[in-house]
């Protein structure tokens, strides 16, 4: 399934894999990680999202983004996959805090080229505006990288509309990647996902099946599990879909760290819900804003 709008849309498949949860803790040892994004590009795994902070510490950065670098060196479909990575933040002490000045991001930038083994990144996103540096100076910085060749596309993270709006004056946007689940749904109120919509942008939902906060409130919801039991799958992948269904050019990344849950992710690709679910899944999670 791919998503019609931005210049994202022809590229990506609407589900991705989040990569975080093999280099947070608790996570798998390396080999296991190797053998499991191996599982997921033989599936048919086209879109990763990772950062330089998928890690333990700022002594571990790198961690995740060295993982899919090494699945991906000898795999035959290497060349197929676009992977999406992030800087602007640190590690120190296993915390993380916003390192957005524009020395902190190019240095990040080039850590992340030598972590990925590529000459260029296909997208490069602010993980997140750092309170104590004006945000046009990160942003701007981003479009310096890309200009100097180094990333081919410019992404945002954790913004507001305003950000948006601000970051667009300044050069092409390509994606916004925001927290959106069924139990988080302020990037559809704040106004983010719309904008994203009316300016071609591709909206990345992360933390799509709760995150670790609301992940088993989410897979315990009785809508998304008598749906999901009509037809034969998961809460999770009806939780998926029906994200999808909020915007055209929205895309989820839900993380995994098991095989049979990226499975029960792409699944959500290969289903449509119908009208009368939708409506349902609607009235469950309050979205009186949609226009059908
Ligand atoms: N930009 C940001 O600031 C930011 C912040 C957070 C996350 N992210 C990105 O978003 C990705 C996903 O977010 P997340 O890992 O926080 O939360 P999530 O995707 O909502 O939840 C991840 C967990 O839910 C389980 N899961 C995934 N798909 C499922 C399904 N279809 N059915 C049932 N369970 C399912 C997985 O379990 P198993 O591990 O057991 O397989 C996984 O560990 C991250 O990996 C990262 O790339 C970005």
């Amino acid at each position: 399934m791919l998503r019609p709008l931005g210049v994202l849309g022809p590229l990506l498949p609407a589900v991705g894999w989040g990569a975080m949860p093999l280099s947070v803790p608790p996570r798998p040892t390396e080999v296991e990680s190797g053998a499991l994004i191996e599982a997921f590009l033989d599936l048919g795994l086209r879109f990763v999202d990772t950062a330089d902070v998928y890690c333990t510490d700022d002594g571990d950065l790198g961690h995740n983004e060295r993982l899919i670098a090494s699945a991906l060196r000898e795999h035959p479909r290497r060349s197929e996959v676009f992977v999406a990575t992030k800087g602007g933040l640190r590690r120190p002490g296993g915390d993380w805090v916003e390192a957005g000045s524009p020395l902190a991001l190019r240095r990040a930038c080039e850590a992340s080229l030598r972590a990925l083994g590529v000459e260029q990144l296909a997208l490069y996103q602010l993980h997140a505006p750092d309170p104590a540096v004006p945000f046009a100076d990160s942003v701007g910085e981003l479009f310096r990288l890309r200009e100097a060749g180094k990333i081919a596309r410019v992404g945002l993270s954790n913004v507001s509309a305003v950000q948006l709006a601000e970051a667009c004056a300044l050069g092409p946007v390509a994606s916004v990647q925001n927290r959106l689940n069924p139990l988080d749904l302020s990037a559809a109120e704040d106004g983010v996902l719309a904008a994203c919509e009316r300016l071609g942008v591709a909206f990345i939902a992360y933390s799509p099946v709760g995150g670790r906060e609301e992940r088993a409130e989410v897979l315990a919801n009785p809508v998304l599990n008598a749906i999901g039991a009509r037809l034969g799958v998961g809460p999770g992948t009806i939780a998926l879909s029906w994200i999808l269904t909020l915007s055209s050019n929205c895309f989820v990344i839900p993380g995994a760290s098991r095989l049979s849950t990226y499975q029960a992710s792409v699944a959500a690709m290969h289903l449509t819900l119908s009208t009368a679910d939708v409506h349902a899944l609607d009235t469950e999670f309050r979205v009186f804003w949609r226009q059908v």
